[in-house]
């Protein structure tokens, strides 16, 4: 897309995460927050004064905001059940899209969104957002550098402790299997399978357990119990292409871990730690002599500091060149992989991945 102007921006879901991409799109000079679109009026109304949006520009509908000529390129931060329908309106209105995670709600919706793109292809970035983490771009290049030989190993874990049971957080549509796909796993595991995609390469199997610990919640609409239909704990174990094996834990229900992703990840010449708590800082522990290695805490060099998403997705849509950004294929094997943890814990077998994107595979 050749435009002389910045690139007008439609944000959907004006929630908890649009203020993070609010502001991300203050900080990013190619775009521009243009117009917004929320089945909540009162979201609408606010958000439209804070960040003085025309009347004409404001929205309640997905297909208006997506087909107007004022609007650019969405950014979607809508719940998990309306993912496909946006990024198939899009498709069919030829707009690029940044689209949150999980991909779709389940794989019946990823194959359909597969077969549409690859008849009709828009720019297209999804919000695996933890790839930008600092310590994350620079642990990517010391891997490439050959620093820790080679990965035989990456060990995952997203804690968060929100859903812990003393802090009563009541219903909401994150318990919902129909409005969420799933809890923990699609939520935060997706990210963990999207570092180590990012890290490693692509997943060859799984073996899987999910649980729901705290399985019932308050109602706050009608003030009674209500049945969590999804997970909060999931692990699993895999094994990745390149003969790497991965461990993986998420958990809602961890004191102390307000939002914790960290990753490990072990070469045979040493290992990697970092943490997106402390995005500015790097762990190593690599043998580059005769004595035993001990663990080293680096600052990240400026110049990894610098890079994000909404960044990556201007580019992209102006054919610009951009390594490393999360695009629609990235989306749609995190789904399947997704899927097969799914089918493992459900059937307590080891099961083989086939993570290229044909259909039906
Ligand atoms: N990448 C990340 O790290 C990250 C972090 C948090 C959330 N997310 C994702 O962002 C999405 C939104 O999460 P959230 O925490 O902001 O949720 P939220 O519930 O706080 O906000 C969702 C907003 O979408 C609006 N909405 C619902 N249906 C709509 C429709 N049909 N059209 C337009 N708007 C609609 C709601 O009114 C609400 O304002 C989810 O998919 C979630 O997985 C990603």
């Amino acid at each position: 897309m050749v435009t002389n102007h910045k690139l007008y921006i439609g944000l959907i879901g004006l929630g908890g995460m649009s203020n993070y991409y609010r502001n991300l799109l203050s900080r990013v000079d190619a775009i521009q927050l243009s117009a917004i679109c929320d089945v909540n009026p009162e979201a609408v109304a606010r958000v439209g004064e804070e960040e003085g949006i025309k009347e004409e520009n404001r929205f309640f509908q997905i297909e208006e905001i997506i087909a107007s000529p004022n609007v650019d390129a969405i950014i979607a931060v809508a719940p998990n059940n309306i993912h496909a329908k946006i990024v198939e309106v899009c498709i069919l209105n030829k707009k690029p899209v940044m689209s949150e995670k999980p991909f779709t709600l389940n794989m019946e919706e990823a194959e359909h969104l597969n077969t549409l793109y690859q008849a009709n292809q828009v720019p297209f970035v999804i919000g695996f957002i933890h790839r930008y983490t600092p310590s994350f771009q620079y642990a990517k290049e010391l891997i490439e550098k050959g620093a820790i030989g080679d990965i035989h190993h990456i060990d995952v874990k997203y804690q968060q402790s929100f859903g812990a049971p003393f802090y009563d957080t009541p219903y909401l549509w994150r318990y919902d299997k129909h409005v969420a796909g799933t809890g923990a796993l699609g939520d935060l595991g997706a990210h963990m399978i999207d570092a180590a995609r990012f890290f490693v390469g692509e997943f060859e199997s799984v073996s899987a357990l999910m649980k729901t610990l705290v399985n019932k919640r308050i109602d706050p609409r009608t003030n009674e119990e209500k049945e969590v239909m999804v997970d909060d704990f999931t692990s699993f174990q895999a094994e990745l292409e390149k003969n790497v094996v991965g461990s993986f834990v998420t958990t809602r229900n961890a004191v102390g871990s307000a939002n914790q992703l960290e990753v490990t990840i072990y070469g045979n010449l040493g290992t990697l730690n970092m943490d997106i708590e402390h995005p500015n800082e790097i762990r190593l522990c690599i043998k580059n002599s005769d004595e035993d290695p001990v663990w080293k805490t680096e600052a990240v060099p400026e110049d990894h500091k610098n890079k994000s998403l909404l960044d990556d997705f201007a580019k992209l849509i102006k054919n610009e060149k951009c390594s490393n950004v999360p695009t629609f294929d990235d989306g749609y094997i995190n789904q399947k992989v997704v899927e097969h943890v799914i089918q493992a814990a459900e059937t307590g077998q080891f099961i083989k991945i086939n993570s290229n994107r044909e259909e039906g595979k």
